[in-house]
């Protein structure tokens, strides 16, 4: 790795790079780390956990604001993972707190819910196309397991249909890592390749007709590989495989939602979902999720057993309106959409003037990157390890997320880290 630094708050200039001095270490997070060893089993789970990443990542983070994070031992960094989605506004959003706060001065969690939970449902009836109703939960898995559960219950079948290596959520009948999992508990779900109709075709063919549920993407956002767009004659041709087998068509917005459009993310290309899963950004970083369907599937929504402890807490709940008052009323997304072109223009003509083949896929809310000329990660690993030295958090193998609070000033931030870091790759690796 290049002699770069890691310390205090990057300015943003490239001067500032040069300027930072590395810590000897970073006591605080290291000494947490050591206390996790012993009592959390791996140290951390899921994929929050930094074995994934280069030992320089903080495991640890101790407050946040807008567009930046600061880790235990102080050092400050932009932001462009959105704690992996959830913060779409920016974090500590005063609206949203404000509307967390006071709903928290009345009750969170109680025998039965809040009037809340009506106003959001009628809200999100009221700004998701295919939604004639809403049910509310915590987590994306839970939204779409509760809709594979919906369409079986609704069509009497059994079979699901998912794109090979999409993630929908860690319950056995999707995780991607299968140990623990049974083969029974995904013995009904059956593989096609995202944005390809004759391989969706043939694994329709062969449910025949038990196939329940065909879920999806709005986009391909496979881990460690490059994004794709979604084909829109490959979500009419799932959208009308569905159609002639009698299954729902699932929409996974759990991920994408709200970051590509004010509505469902497949709204722009005219193609509508039977049923859709929502979280992470619906709260803007508090616990909540949201299944959604059209009228024909109420009655199944209806008869299956839904229900969590903490399915009735109220503040997310409030955090969930407001931050869809916000989508709707304000510049948001606007302000997001903007921020997400600035820095995909930024990183695009970067990359031409330090001469590497980059592929920036995806969409530019949500981009994700790699060199053409990259072997196990390499290239990626040292471009993440200088940014984040340069004071920009970003993952190497996950794509990355944009918010409304990344205004020019942080995107320029951003950029200046990133220029920093293809000069690394570019010393490291030279020129393609
Ligand atoms: C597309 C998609 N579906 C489902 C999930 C599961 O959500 P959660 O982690 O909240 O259970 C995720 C989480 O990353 C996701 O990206």
């Amino acid at each position: 790795m290049t002699g770069t630094s890691r310390s205090s708050i990057y300015d943003g200039s490239p001067a500032g790079a040069a300027r930072q001095a590395v810590p000897a270490s970073a006591p605080r997070d290291a000494a947490l780390r050591q206390r996790a060893a012993r009592v959390i089993p791996g140290g951390m789970w899921g994929h929050q956990s930094t074995r994934f990443l280069s030992p320089e990542y903080p495991q640890f983070l101790a407050s946040a604001s807008g567009a930046h994070i600061v880790d235990t031992d102080g050092r400050q960094y932009v932001d462009l993972m959105c704690a992996y989605g959830p913060i779409l506004l920016g974090y500590q959003h005063p609206a949203v707190e404000a509307a967390a706060e006071k709903q928290r001065r009345l009750a969170d969690t109680q025998n039965a819910p809040g009037p809340l939970a009506v106003d959001l449902a009628e809200t999100l009836v009221d700004t998701i196309d295919h939604a004639d109703w809403a049910v509310l939960a915590k987590n994306g898995t839970d939204a779409t397991t509760a809709c594979v559960t919906i369409a079986r219950a609704a069509s009497g079948h059994q079979i699901v249909l998912a794109a090979r290596g999409a993630y929908h959520g860690a319950a056995p009948w999707c995780t991607p890592n299968t140990t623990g999992v049974l083969d029974t508990d995904r013995a009904a779900v059956r593989y096609f390749e995202y944005n390809d109709i004759a391989s969706f075709a043939a694994a329709a063919d062969a449910a025949g007709d038990d196939l329940a549920a065909v879920i999806v993407t709005p986009m391909k956002h496979f881990e460690g590989q490059d994004q794709e767009l979604v084909d829109p004659a490959f979500a009419r041709a799932v959208r009308a495989g569905c159609d002639r087998a009698g299954a729902a068509l699932i929409l996974d917005d759990v991920r994408c939602g709200f970051r590509f459009h004010v509505g469902s993310s497949w709204t722009p290309i005219g193609v509508r979902p039977d049923l859709s899963a929502w979280s992470k950004a619906l709260g803007n970083g508090y616990p909540i999720a949201a299944v959604v369907g059209t009228d024909a599937l109420r009655d199944a929504a209806a008869r299956v057993y839904l229900t969590g402890s903490f399915w009735t807490s109220a503040v997310p709940m409030a955090a969930a309106l407001a931050t869809l008052d916000e989508l709707r009323r304000t510049t948001a997304f606007a302000d997001l959409t903007h921020a997400a072109h600035r820095l995909s223009d930024g990183i695009r003509a970067q990359a031409a003037s330090h001469s590497l083949d980059v592929a920036y896929t995806g969409h530019p809310a949500m981009p994700y990157l790699t060199f053409a000329a990259d072997v196990d990660f390499q290239r990626m690993r040292v471009f993440s390890l200088a940014c984040l030295e340069a004071g920009l958090y970003l993952h190497p193998k996950h794509n990355w997320f944009v918010s409304a609070a990344h205004t020019d000033a942080v995107i320029d931030a951003a950029l200046a880290a990133t220029d920093h870091a293809f000069s690394a790759v570019r010393s490291e690796f030279g020129a393609d």
